[in-house]
């Protein structure tokens, strides 16, 4: 059984002396998948920056505490909004780079495991220069689900992904992350939907929880209730034009 915990983070942000977030009070359930949507540049990001320590650049006033009091540190993996693959290194070496990078032993099984359940088994070896977009996301993807980490940020892990992939990686990621505290940004409301066991909206005004379908994730991606949730987010990210 896998060990989750909960986060909290509390507080403002600012970068450069230009104000991002005010008040942000949000609450990570342990073991859950969280959604974050919200507008270009109102800082969802920055807030997977704060939480995998990689923020230097932002002034944060405010704290993030975790359920069992214990800091942060090598408790998290985190899949950037760019792919961040190493040109030289081939699709399975960049899935190993993590175990590489900490002197431990490869389990090259695993990963080539993960690669042919994402679709890549042609392109093990390839190296990210003759990869499409999606492909190279997808290695990006199952670098992050190599980690054994018992927190897991995803910045729109799935943006490159035509909607038949999209949806097979969505349930894929589920599958593998099961009973891990996931942050997972996405622009998609319809993905919100589907997998979010608890949906936050960040926009001008601030942070509002959405309520979520009572069926179980990963949703049917036609089940009515996951409709109704993605049109409700859709309608609030569309302002009065909608
Ligand atoms: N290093 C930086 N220096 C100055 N401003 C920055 C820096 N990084 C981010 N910003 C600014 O902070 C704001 C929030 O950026 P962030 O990347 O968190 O947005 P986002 O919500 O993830 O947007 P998107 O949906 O486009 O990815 C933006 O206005 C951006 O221009
Ligand atoms: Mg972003």
């Amino acid at each position: 059984m896998t060990h989750s915990v909960g986060i909290h983070i509390k507080g403002s942000a600012s970068i450069a002396g230009k104000p991002l977030f005010d008040a942000l009070d949000m609450t990570l359930k342990a073991g859950q998948w969280s959604c974050l949507l919200g507008p270009s540049g109102i800082g969802k990001t920055t807030i997977l920056y704060l939480l995998a320590d990689l923020a230097d650049h932002v002034d944060f006033d405010g704290e993030i505490s975790l359920d069992d009091g214990k800091p942060l540190l090598e408790r998290v993996s985190y899949m950037a909004q760019t792919d961040l693959l190493m040109p030289w290194l081939s699709a399975l070496d960049n899935t190993l780079i993590g175990q590489r990078l900490r002197k431990e032993p490869t389990d090259h099984q695993k990963a080539q495991n993960l690669l042919t359940q994402l679709g890549l088994q042609d392109h093990i070896n390839s190296y990210p220069s003759a990869m499409s977009g999606g492909q190279r996301q997808r290695v990006a993807l199952a670098r992050t689900l190599m980690e054994e980490r018992e927190i897991v940020l995803l910045d729109e892990p799935f943006s490159a992904l035509d909607a038949g992939t999209r949806a097979d990686m969505q349930a894929l990621s589920a599958r593998w992350l099961k009973g891990k505290t996931v942050l997972h940004v996405t622009h998609d409301p319809a993905e919100a939907a589907r997998l979010g066991q608890q949906i936050f909206l960040l926009q001008e005004d601030g942070l509002q929880q959405i309520k979520i379908p009572e069926t179980p994730v990963v949703r049917a991606v036609d089940d009515p209730e996951t409709l109704t949730c993605q049109g409700h987010l859709l309608r609030l990210l569309c302002g009065s034009s909608a």
